[in-house]
């Protein structure tokens, strides 16, 4: 069946079929669908009070569009790529099953603003989850955190060892990143929740419509003001995004770290057999795909920003068609993001550290050797000429083979007179993460955390 196109009044032709191809979003935006009746039955509504339709008119639109909405939910819906978009595949079924009275709901509106209206609910909701599954995740950090207050471990600058601290805090500091990570997410949607709607094409309307009355009925914080802004900007869409692809960078880091400490070279941790998968050559290999996706997944968003940042660059205002490209990238980013954030969140409780191989490696490369220098400092030394004293005991320790916990008395003393007995207690490991990262303060930031998670 040829359909008639609703703006097809003004054409002579009819439209070529690779032109339909080429043109049509219902393949993808029909995601929408949710938030395009939504949005629309907030505008009969409005239209009815103003006195544009009559209160009849306005309920037998409703009552199609809930009839329509349960096709979709139900999988009846039969979308039709000829008629290019989600809006216009929902608006003509909607006369299709009304009659006439159907073509009423487009009054005093435009794909133009019904389109920002609908992605910026979406966005609102999508956001709203994403920042639970983020909390999910920190709580299960958390989790972790608390179990290995006092594990330690070398923590690490230029991946060269270089204090011993402990697991729990090291594991905190993703509790941290996750925080600013919802933090933006939240910040972002006091921009985002403002409603386009009634800005039609770009400069409004003749007909004496109610924007701040469709914002209320749609949970918007009120209006875009400027109508051609309101069709105009992607801004929010990109500021989703960039809090997304912050968020993915922090994923990656954290991927990259378990997959290394999971190498035989480190053997920090045990990642879990259900979250791993073999290689078809080597019987031996158990590979950490799922971390490596999520590190690799990652150059997929950032390609999504800078992919949209590109798209509206030299976009002269208001609308261009340009904008329709907005929604790959965004629905890829918005479905890769839960997917990772999902499947670390939960891989993560079954992951074993290997508190001993940590604690070994701790104090291994001299770690420990700040430690010495600060012991000198309270002893009245300037830390410079401390550190330098604690370099030469290093490289001595180095020549001979051994940890400095292993030199005796004299050895240490022959640096520094300063150097007595107590010595020792600032060279070990576990001792010296108490008198820095302590399990003690570890565990007031999980008591933090806890409240406030
Ligand atoms: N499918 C279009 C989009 O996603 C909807 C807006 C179309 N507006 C227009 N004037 N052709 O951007």
């Amino acid at each position: 069946m040829v359909m008639k196109k609703p703006w097809g009044g003004r054409f002579g032709q009819k439209t070529a079929r690779v032109v339909e191809e080429f043109t049509e979003s219902v393949s993808f935006d029909r995601r929408l669908w949710r938030y395009d009746i939504k949005g629309s039955i907030a505008h009969a509504r409005m239209l009815a009070r103003k006195g544009i339709i009559s209160k009849q008119e306005a309920d037998s639109i409703i009552s199609g569009l809930k009839e329509i909405e349960r096709e979709i939910q139900e999988g009846r819906f039969q979308w039709r790529r000829e008629l290019e978009d989600v809006h216009m595949n929902i608006e003509t079924a909607l006369i299709e099953k009304i009659g006439p009275v159907g073509g009423k709901l487009h009054t005093a509106r435009s794909r133009n603003d019904q389109v920002a209206t609908d992605l910026r609910m979406y966005l609102r909701d999508e956001t709203k989850e994403i920042a639970g599954l983020l909390r999910k995740l920190q709580r299960r950090f958390l989790t972790l955190a608390e179990r290995h207050a006092d594990t330690v471990m070398p923590g690490y600058t230029h991946l060269q060892r270089a204090q011993p601290v402990s697991l729990g805090y090291h594991l905190l500091a993703y509790v941290e990143m996750f925080q600013r990570d919802r933090e933006r997410f939240q910040d972002y949607l006091k921009r985002l929740n403002r409603s386009p709607l009634g800005a039609c094409a770009l400069a409004g309307t003749t007909l004496p419509i109610d924007r701040a009355y469709t914002a209320k009925l749609l949970g918007f914080e009120g209006v875009i003001e400027n109508t051609i802004d309101a069709v105009s900007d992607r801004d929010f869409v990109i500021e989703f995004l960039s809090a997304s692809s912050i968020t993915m960078m922090h994923l990656s880091r954290l991927a990259e770290e378990f997959i290394l400490w999971s190498t035989t070279e480190f053997s920090f941790l045990e990642l879990p057999d259900a979250f791993c998968t073999g290689s078809s050559i080597m019987p031996q290999k158990k590979n950490p795909d799922v971390l490596e996706l999520i590190r690799g997944k990652t150059g997929r968003l950032y390609g999504s920003l800078i992919n949209l940042l590109t798209v509206m660059k030299a976009l002269p205002l208001t609308y261009n068609r340009d904008m329709q490209e907005d929604k790959v990238p965004l629905f890829d980013t918005v479905d890769t993001l839960k997917e990772s954030l999902q499947i670390l969140t939960e891989m993560l409780p079954r992951v074993r550290f290997n508190k001993k191989k940590m604690e070994e490696t701790a104090s291994e490369g001299y770690t420990l050797a700040t430690d010495l220098a600060e012991y000198l400092v309270r002893k009245g030394v300037p830390f410079r000429e401390a550190h330098e004293t604690v370099g030469r005991i290093v490289r001595y320790a180095i020549e001979k083979n051994l940890p400095l916990e292993a030199l005796t008395l004299d050895e240490l003393k022959s640096f520094s007179s300063l150097i007595e007995p107590d010595i020792y207690d600032s060279i070990d490991p576990k001792k010296a993460i108490t008198s820095r990262t302590s399990p003690e303060e570890v565990m007031r930031q999980i008591r933090r955390w806890k409240a406030a998670l």
